[in-house]
């Protein structure tokens, strides 16, 4: 791995208007996403459940919920499922998303775990769009959302390992190099 990538530059919050463009969410996608909001807020305490419910039912993940407020949890959680519907995804609404991937990073929280939520998370989301006047259009928008999301939050993870690593081995390219196995 000699060569620099453009990419590579793109940090943090930077990472949404990277995605954006790449991802192609449109003005119209983000109004469909909009329109949705009221129904999400309805349906997130029924998500929260589900989602709280799976992570119980396992060992290694209910482990990690001993002796924290499940109240607040489940109503971070689902103000987290009715933001996905908020229409806007600026720098605030990535920094927000980051700040919630960074926690989980803190709390040494392996990143599969969020990232297998997803199968929760997705079956609600698509109900939801489908109810849309414009279903199929609702349901992509609803894709792209959730995968910026899960872009966001990964980058989280892979922010801060870089970080310590750049800082252990005394700069991020050889980081990078160590991090892609041919260093
Ligand atoms: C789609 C995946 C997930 C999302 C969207 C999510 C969302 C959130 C949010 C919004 C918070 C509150 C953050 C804050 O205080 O501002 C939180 C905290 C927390 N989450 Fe998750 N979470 C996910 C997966 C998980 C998984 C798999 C676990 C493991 C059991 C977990 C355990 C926790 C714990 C223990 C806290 C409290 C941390 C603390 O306050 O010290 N989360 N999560």
């Amino acid at each position: 791995m000699s060569q620099e990538r453009a990419s590579w530059q793109i940090k943090d919050e930077a990472t949404i208007d990277e995605l954006i463009t790449l991802m192609n969410l449109s003005a119209e996608e983000k109004t469909l996403m909009h329109s949705l909001v009221g129904p999400a807020t309805e349906v997130a305490p029924e998500m929260t459940n589900a989602f709280y419910e799976r992570l119980f039912h396992h060992q290694h993940t209910a482990e990690y919920l001993e002796g924290v407020s499940m109240e607040r949890l489940h109503s971070m959680v689902a103000q987290w499922f009715i933001e996905l519907f908020s229409g806007t995804y600026d720098q605030d609404y990535a920094r927000r998303r980051m700040a919630i991937g960074q926690i989980h990073v803190r709390i040494g929280l392996p990143v599969r775990y969020p990232l297998a939520m997803l199968d929760v998370v997705m079956p609600f989301g698509e109900a939801i769009a489908r109810q849309s006047s414009q279903p199929e259009e609702s349901v992509n928008a609803f894709r792209k959302v959730l995968a910026l999301d899960v872009a966001i939050f990964n980058q989280a993870y892979e922010d801060n390992q870089l970080r310590h690593l750049a800082e252990l081995v005394g700069g991020e390219r050889l980081a990078r190099r160590l991090l892609s196995g041919s260093g």
